[in-house]
Parts: structure tokens; sequence; C-alpha cells
């Protein structure tokens, strides 16, 4: 059996991943190993706890003497590296932290990787890495030939920890594949992101906060989506490779906005506040995920339409999920955010 350690799967696309495989069957050992920050919640994993296939430690990438004790005490052979600071506006607000998960931790996690051994290492890297596309251009996407031009620290400090990946591989032969995704959306993500905060603020009888002139463009993927790539990656993938993961459904934040409206039964005037543009915006974002496609098979099989009604009612059916988030530190981060500027 194989032993897989899975950093920051009590976030939201850690947990959907370890949740697909335990639901799966696959035959592996999970090693979980999330320090729970705000954005971690050991409630995404809770009921998964008990199965002698999964292995939860609360702890930190950046500590090397505990990463290192885990690969001896489980016997790590492959690696799936999700853990991050993943919001751009806190980046904004503070980018010490970011800098120090996604930099420094990754940095760890290669160095002892290459100390005790390991088969396979995806490092989950973002489409943000490679800036913005020109919007006149429609035809242009994201390639993984595309330079990289990050804009926000957060996309800085992933770009950072995307190259220390790439020279591993090429220096000292660490067989590391790199994954470069769009937006994700779906079950467990924290509602500061643009799809959650959207839905459960109408929840909640408040509106939504719509930045700058809404025009910005993202490409969408649902998340089950996304961990089936991974998966795919993890299994199939060349190291040294860079394989992008996107939906090919790109769309300007007006339009999330009017599908999330019409499905939630609100208006635009009901239900809408535009507010100052986030510094240093991306215009647009659009991947070409065809190399996935072509060299491992692996397309998106959920459709927009169907997995947001599903997204929707996720949120209508887990309030005591969200709730709980939407309290104490989050309020002074949404007042700090969206009603001080
Ligand atoms: N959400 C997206 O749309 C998206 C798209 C492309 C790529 N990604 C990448 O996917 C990964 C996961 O994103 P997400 O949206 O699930 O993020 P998230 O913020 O929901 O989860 C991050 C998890 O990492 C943990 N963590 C943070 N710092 C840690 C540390 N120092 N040590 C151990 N654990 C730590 C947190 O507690 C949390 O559980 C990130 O690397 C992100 O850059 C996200």
């Amino acid at each position: 059996m194989r032993s897989i350690l899975v950093t920051g799967a009590a976030g939201f696309i850690g947990s959907n991943f370890v949740r697909m495989l335990m639901s799966r069957g696959e035959d592996v050992k999970l090693v979980v190993l999330d320090k729970l920050t705000y954005a971690g919640n050991i409630a995404n994993i809770q009921d998964l706890i008990d199965d002698e296939k999964l292995f939860f430690v609360k702890g930190d990438i950046c500590d090397a003497a505990l990463v290192e004790q885990l690969w001896t005490n489980h016997a790590i052979n492959q690696v799936v590296h999700f853990a991050a600071e993943s919001h751009v506006d806190r980046s904004i607000l503070s980018s010490g932290p970011f800098v120090q998960t996604n930099v420094v931790g990754t940095q760890v996690l290669l160095d002892v990787a290459k100390a005790k051994g390991v088969d396979r290492f995806v490092h989950v890297s973002t489409d943000e890495v490679y800036g913005s596309l020109p919007e006149d251009k429609p035809d242009v996407k994201f390639t993984e030939e595309t330079s990289l031009a990050p804009n926000s620290p957060y996309s800085a400090s992933k770009a950072g920890s995307d190259c220390l990946a790439r020279s591993y591989f090429h220096t000292h032969h660490l067989p590391v594949m790199i994954t470069r995704c769009s937006n994700n959306y779906g079950p467990y993500q924290f509602p500061e992101k643009a799809l959650p905060l959207f839905i459960t603020n109408l929840m909640e009888g408040k509106k939504i906060p719509l930045y700058g002139d809404g025009m910005n463009i993202r490409d969408w993927l649902y998340v089950e989506d996304h961990c089936d790539a991974i998966w795919t990656v993890l299994n199939k993938g060349t190291p040294g490779e860079v394989y992008n993961i996107g939906g090919n459904n790109e769309m300007t934040n007006r339009k999330i906005v009017e599908t999330i409206l019409r499905e939630m039964g609100k208006t635009w005037d009901d239900g809408v506040q535009y507010v100052k543009d986030r510094p240093g915006h991306d215009r647009r974002y659009a991947i070409d995920a065809s190399k996935i496609k072509r060299e491992l098979g692996w397309e998106p099989k959920h459709r927009w339409e169907q997995a947001i009604k599903t997204t929707i009612q996720w949120f209508k059916d887990h309030q005591d999920w969200w709730r709980a988030i939407k309290s104490g530190e989050y309020l002074k981060y949404y007042d700090q955010q969206y009603t001080q500027r």
C-alpha cells in the first residue's frame, strides 16, 4: 500500500481530495499534515478521521523535524502538496505568512523528500502564477510554456514555490510534477472566497460585494474535477512536467453573480453592491488544458450549469458548517476588507 503525505487536507481542495480517495476505496494510507490555520477546519474531514487509512497530524509544513518524523514513522513514498496561504486579498493586507508557508514550507518539504526519498511529488500550483491575459484577445490562453508573471503577493509566493519545485527536479532529480489549475468551486470552500461568499451572503440577507466593474474573467472548475486531475497526475504524470488544469469555462464575475442570483431567486438590485476594486486585480485568466487531456487523458466531467446548483444546495444543507466560520475573526476581516475601504 502506498503511503501518501497530503499537506493542507483540512482545507477546501485537500479535504475534497482525501474524501474522493476514501470514497473510491483506493488502496492508500493518507498522512494528512495541516496546521489548521483560520482556513483549515478539522470539521472538513472529521468523519474520516477514525478510518484506519487516514492519519491526521496537526502541524506546520515549515517544521522540518516534524516532517522528517512523519516520513520515518509512516514510510512516506508519495506527496501531494496542497498546504498554502491561499487568499489573494489577505496577501495584500499582509504577505509575510504567504512567503513563510508557500515558499519556505515548500522548500522544507522538498528538502525532506530529497533526504528521505520519494517516488512521486505533486506540487499543487495555480494559474495565477502566469499573471493576467489581454481581454481583447480571447484566443490567447495560458499554456505550460507561458512565462510566469505573478501580480499579487499570493501568486508571487506560489510562483516562488513553483520554481523551487521545478529546480529540485532539474538539480536533484526529485520526481516532482507541478499542476497549475484555474479557480475552483464546490463543497467545503472557505466562505471568504468569491462563490461561497456570494452564496452565503445572500442566505444571510446580505449583498454580494462585487469588485470594480465586475468584468474580470476567470476559468471555473468544479473541485471534484481538480481532485481527479491531481490523482491522474500523481499516477500517470511524467516527473519534471507541468500540467495546466482548467474547466474550459471562462466567465466574467458579473456572469457568475447573475447565475447565483437567478438560482437563489434574487434580483441584481436586491443582491449586489459594487465595492472598490482589489489593488492590482488581474483582468483575465484562461487555461489551455490540452496537454493533460492529450498526454494523460484527463478532462473535466462536471458542467458549470449543474455543478453550481449542487454547490448552492450544499451550502443550503450545511449552514452549521459555514455559520460557525462566519463569526469572530472572520467578521473582523470582512469589515476590514469590504466596509472600511
Ligand atoms: N482554491 C482555488 O481555486 C485554487 C486554484 C488553484 C490552485 N489552488 C492551490 O490549491 C491549494 C489548496 O487550496 P485551497 O483553496 O484548498 O486552500 P485553503 O486555504 O482552503 O486550504 C489551505 C490549507 O492549508 C493549511 N495550511 C496553511 N498553512 C499551513 C502550514 N504552514 N502548514 C500546514 N498546513 C497549512 C490550512 O490550514 C488549510 O487547511 C493551494 O496550494 C492553492 O494555491 C487553489
